[in-house]
């Protein structure tokens, strides 16, 4: 098969790299790609949100199965243009991305089909969003209902935060249409996880489960980021948790989506908190997350093209195995991200132990054979080991050796597990 993997990140290197190992693979193309995977694959000069340039690409080359990376691409309509000309995509359609599109959707959807979610009300006017929270008072979430890169949400400290916010979002024209509703909802107290099933025809099929480290800096302080670094399994892809996730919370929705009319087909990504009262959605994503993706698939000991080869042509199932270890990622960011990160740095290569020690690129460009980062996230450096402890303390050997003038990295990624255990 030739397979395409659509997207440039850390995430679609994960993707491009588990697909190359399927015996079932003879050519693997990324779209657009970075830099960083030409290891692992054919990097093509089309966009992530072209859907015509793509899907003619893809007819052209005979390309058997092509797999979605970023958000942009599904509301681009990416799979809904594969579909239309009869091509195999792995990723929902304009419809069914809503789910991530739209918080306004995703809210509505979680309290229609019975998920446990953070209360929450929806907003297009400033002064009725203003006396509601004069009414309730904080600490609350105020989120814009579109996408904003990773930018949308604030939970603001004090009270003139939090109507300033509000100003922000709908008066201001900082978010565009992405801003023009807002949710302000309950904040909950819990501890943060992600969880990525595999959904299709209503069958959904859990991964095992993960954290993510969304600020930037030690301690969680800092700005909200698209994730610093994140570890698996906190629970196994067979635990109770993941099984209770999977029943209150992943399954009503894709049965919700199915009975709306907009069946879904991809990875599907639940933010969940677990609270006092039991595991609560905050948000869900139509794609698998990023550095998820790259902590998860290298745990995935199963062939990850034949599960979603299987699932889109209801072919029976192979076993779903995972690897009975840990995987630890932490990201090597460029100074200043996520607002002015400082690039154009060359990189250092390190020589690698094989499937234990992992790279996977996301911002980065090369010039005369060297590579220079290129972005706010630019690699995540990946260790599996049979013991976290193992893990982590490899991870953060080789973040040293990674170091360059202009970068950070978080240094307490997998922490809480370490107070878990
Ligand atoms: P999002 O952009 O939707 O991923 O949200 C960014 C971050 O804000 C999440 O990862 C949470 O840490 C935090 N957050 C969002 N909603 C809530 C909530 N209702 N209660 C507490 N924290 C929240
Ligand atoms: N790591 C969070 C996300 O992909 O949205």
């Amino acid at each position: 098969m030739k397979v395409l993997i659509v997207g440039k990140g850390g995430r679609e290197h994960a993707l491009a790299w588990k697909s190359k190992k399927s015996p079932l693979v003879s050519e693997v193309f990324v779209a657009p790609g970075n830099a960083g995977m030409t290891e692992d694959a054919t990097l093509v000069a089309l966009s992530e949100t072209d859907p015509i340039a793509l899907a003619d690409f893809a007819e052209k080359e005979g390309i058997d199965l092509t797999i979605i990376g970023p958000e942009a691409s599904l509301v681009a309509g990416v799979a809904d243009e594969f579909k239309r000309r009869g091509l195999l995509v792995w990723g929902p359609d304009k419809a069914a991305a809503q789910i991530e599109g739209s918080k306004d959707f995703s809210k509505k959807m979680m309290v229609k089909y019975g998920a446990p979610t953070a209360h929450s009300e929806s907003f297009t006017d400033s002064e009725m969003a203003k006396a509601y929270v004069g009414e309730i008072g904080l600490p609350i979430v105020i989120k814009a209902d579109g996408l904003a890169a990773g930018k949308g949400v604030v939970i603001p400290e004090t009270m003139e935060e939090a109507l300033a916010t509000i100003d922000d979002m709908l008066e201001g024209n900082k978010f565009g249409e992405a801003g023009s509703c807002i949710l302000i909802e309950e904040m909950l107290v819990g501890e943060e996880f992600s969880l990525m099933c595999f959904v299709h025809n209503g069958t959904v099929i859990p991964m095992v489960m993960a954290q993510d480290h969304k600020r930037a800096y030690d301690n969680d302080e800092g700005p909200n980021t698209g994730g610093m670094g994140a570890y698996a399994p906190t629970f196994g892809a067979d635990s109770p948790e993941v099984s209770e996730a999977v029943a209150k919370i992943m399954q009503p929705i894709v049965d919700g989506l199915s009975s709306e009319g907009m069946p879904y087909t991809g990875f599907l990504y639940g933010g969940l908190f677990r609270t006092a009262e039991g595991f609560k959605v905050i948000e869900f994503n139509a794609r698998f997350g990023d550095p998820e993706a790259q902590i998860i698939l290298p745990l995935l000991e199963s062939d990850l093209i034949e599960i979603i080869y299987n699932l889109l042509t209801e072919k029976p199932l192979p076993e779903i195995k995972w690897r009975p270890q840990y995987a630890i990622g932490v990201v090597l960011a460029s100074e200043g991200y996520p607002d002015h990160p400082n690039t154009g740095h060359p990189l250092k290569k390190l020589n690698l132990n094989g499937e234990d020690e992992l790279i996977f690129y996301a911002g980065v460009r090369e010039e005369n054979g060297v590579l220079l980062s290129d972005g706010g996230r630019i690699l995540l450096n990946v260790a599996i080991a049979d013991d976290f402890k193992s893990a982590y303390e490899k991870a953060y050997r080789n973040m040293k050796a990674l170091e360059v003038p202009h970068t950070f990295y978080r240094s307490d990624i997998g922490h809480k597990q370490f107070n878990r255990q």
